[in-house]
């Protein structure tokens, strides 16, 4: 079958993840995938890196999918400027934060999958909510292109908002946490680099250690004994309120998410 043309809009964080995912389940071929960026360092620095060309504006796009790798804050100047380059054979792909399908269909009347993976896509391991105003597995891009980059699961798009908040930001919130020990391990005697070296070990080893029939409750309560140094530790968490802390921030990216929906919504 032949390989689906994609064209990846914007090449930071996320559009080079995505790209350094399908490439590494490609053979490194760059042949299918079309590259744009309006950053010209960046730009630049893509073009060494991959040996591949990056433009700053699209042509006429008549099939494949358009992946949206841009900041919400300039994707309706993109949707505007670009609406009528895009045919409507064309699958959008989005994972813009607070974009609904709804808004992008006022502009276009493509097929619309919303995504929101995190960073993992990179490396193959992501976790990709999906939601989509089709039926079926249009192009096969879900079977052939998401999969290939990690776990896919559709969900409702009213959920979205609490998604990005815990998977698509996911990441950000253990690497606070690391962050704060290693900052812990240094303040209490390790050297910076120890400390950074101890702390990196055991988050590499987690994963080893998690199952999926295993709740994470559970696997607390495996490092914990009675009167021990974790009980003590989780003991200061709870008096420290840990739960509302962490409640407090899932909530508050939660309506950020809302939010920025309001003001795509108000442009
Ligand atoms: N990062 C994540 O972990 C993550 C996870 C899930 C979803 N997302 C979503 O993914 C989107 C991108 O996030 P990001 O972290 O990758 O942002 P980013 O690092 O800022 O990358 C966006 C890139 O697109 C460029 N750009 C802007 N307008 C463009 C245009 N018209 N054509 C081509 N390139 C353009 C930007 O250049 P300038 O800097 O010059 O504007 C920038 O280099 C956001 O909407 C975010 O909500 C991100």
């Amino acid at each position: 079958m032949k390989e689906l043309n994609i064209h990846i809009i914007g090449l930071g964080n996320l559009g080079k993840a995505f790209l350094n995912g399908f490439l590494n389940t490609n053979s490194s071929d760059f042949k299918n995938y079309f590259c744009y960026e309006t950053n010209i360092q960046l730009a630049k620095q893509i073009e060494n890196n991959y040996n591949i060309e990056v433009k700053t504006d699209i042509d006429i796009i008549d099939s494949g999918i358009l992946l949206l790798c841009i900041k919400p804050q300039v994707v309706n100047e993109f949707l505007q400027s670009n609406k009528s380059k895009v045919r409507e054979d064309v699958l959008i792909c989005s994972p813009v934060a607070g974009l609904s399908i709804d808004h992008i269909s006022r502009t276009l009347s493509n097929k619309v999958i919303r995504v929101m993976p995190n960073l993992l896509i990179e490396n193959n391991n992501g976790f990709i909510p999906y939601t989509k105003n089709y039926e079926g597995d249009y192009l096969n891009f879900i079977e052939k292109n998401l999969q290939k980059l990690g776990t896919v699961k559709e969900f409702d798009e009213s959920i979205f908002p609490l998604i990005t908040a815990l998977s698509g930001s996911g990441p950000a919130w253990f690497y606070e946490l690391s962050s704060q020990l290693v900052k812990v391990g240094s303040e209490l005697g390790l050297s910076e680099e120890n400390s950074e070296l101890v702390v990196k070990e055991l988050v590499k080893s987690l994963p080893g250690l998690i199952s999926d029939n295993e709740s994470f409750s559970a696997l607390v309560s495996k490092v914990k004994s009675p009167k021990g140094t974790t009980e003590a530790g989780l003991n200061s968490l709870e008096l420290d309120s840990f739960d509302k802390i962490i409640y407090n921030a899932i909530n508050k990216a939660t309506n950020r998410s809302i939010e920025i929906s309001k003001e795509l919504e108000s442009e």
